[in-house]
C-alpha cells in the first residue's frame, strides 16, 4: 500500500495532516499516538469508509478511489469497538459475513476460523448475549475470512484478558509468516506495540512526527521501552 500526502479535514478540525508511508508485504504497521491524534481516522480513510479531503492511497498497485470493490474484497477490519448483529448466532453471523466474501467453502472456513480464535463452544450462542472479549474474538474470525492480504486492526486487543491478547498477537504473527499478509494495528499498550510490530508510525494531531523500527525511534529518542518514548514525545521533553 502507498499512501501520499493523507488529509482529511472535519470542518477547521485536520485529522489526519499530510500523512505519506508505505505498507510493504507481510509487514506489522503499528499506529501509535494520543487520543484524538487520528488513528482511527486514517484507517477509515485507508477503509475507504471516508472520502480524503487530499491525496491519494494505492493498494496492491490500484487506486482506491476507482478500484474500491476489487481492493476491499482483498482486505479486511477489526476493532474492539465494532458492533455485529446481536440476534444471530456466532454461526450465523460469521455465515452473513462468509457470503458477503464470497468465501468458499464457507463451512470449513468458518469451523475452522472458531477453532482458530478457540470460539468453537459459543458457535451457537446468541451474539448479544457475548462478553467483550468474546465479541472480540468472533470480530477477528470474520475479519480473516477472505484470507486478507491486509488486515486493519483498530485497537483489537483493548478488551482481550492478557492470555488471550498474547495469544491473538501470536496468531497474527504466525498469520503473517505463513501467508505474507500485511497487518496495521493501532494499540495503546506500547509493550504490545513494541513486541508485535516491525514499524512504528506516531501521530500527533493527524501528523506524522516520528517514525521507523522500535529500536530505532528508542535510539532517536533515548528511551529504555517504547512507553518511555510515547511519554517523551507527547510530553515535549524529547
Ligand atoms: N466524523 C467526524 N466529525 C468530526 N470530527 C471527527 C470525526 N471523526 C473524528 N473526528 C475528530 O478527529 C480527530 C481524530 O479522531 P480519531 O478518532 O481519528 O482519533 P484516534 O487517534 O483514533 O483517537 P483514540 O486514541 O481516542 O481512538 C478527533 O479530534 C475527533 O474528534
Ligand atoms: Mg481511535
Amino acid at each position: 500500500m502507498e499512501v501520499r500526502g493523507l488529509t482529511k479535514r472535519f470542518g477547521d478540525l485536520t485529522a489526519v495532516d499530510d500523512v505519506t508511508f508505505d505498507l510493504f508485504p507481510g509487514e506489522i504497521l503499528g499506529i501509535l499516538g494520543p487520543n484524538g491524534a487520528g488513528k482511527t481516522t486514517l484507517i477509515q480513510l485507508l477503509l475507504h469508509v471516508l472520502t480524503p479531503t487530499a491525496g491519494r492511497i494505492y493498494v496492491f498497485g490500484l487506486d482506491l478511489d476507482r478500484h474500491r470493490e476489487a481492493i476491499l474484497s482483498r482486505v479486511n477490519f477489526s476493532s474492539a469497538y465494532v458492533s455485529m448483529p446481536s440476534s444471530l448466532t456466532v454461526r450465523e453471523n460469521l455465515q452473513v459475513f462468509a457470503r458477503l466474501y464470497q468465501v468458499s467453502p464457507a463451512p470449513e472456513r468458518i469451523a475452522h476460523l472458531l477453532k482458530l480464535l478457540e470460539i468453537d463452544d459459543l458457535a451457537a450462542k446468541i451474539t448479544g448475549t457475548l462478553s467483550s472479549g468474546q465479541i472480540t474474538r468472533l470480530c477477528l474470525a470474520k475479519a480473516l475470512l477472505n484470507e486478507p492480504r491486509i488486515l486493519f486492526l483498530d485497537e483489537p486487543t483493548a478488551s482481550l484478558d492478557p492470555d488471550i491478547a498474547d495469544k491473538t498477537r501470536r496468531l497474527l504473527r504466525r498469520l503473517r509468516d505463513e501467508t505474507g499478509m500485511a497487518v496495521v494495528y493501532t494499540s495503546h499498550n506500547m509493550k504490545e506495540m513494541e513486541e508485535l510490530c516491525d514499524r512504528l508510525l506516531f501521530l500527533s494531531k493527524g501528523r506524522v512526527l516520528a517514525s521507523g523500527t522500535p529500536t530505532a525511534l528508542r535510539d532517536r529518542f533515548r528511551g529504555g521501552t517504547l512507553e518511555e518514548v510515547y511519554l517523551k514525545v507527547v510530553r515535549g521533553e524529547a
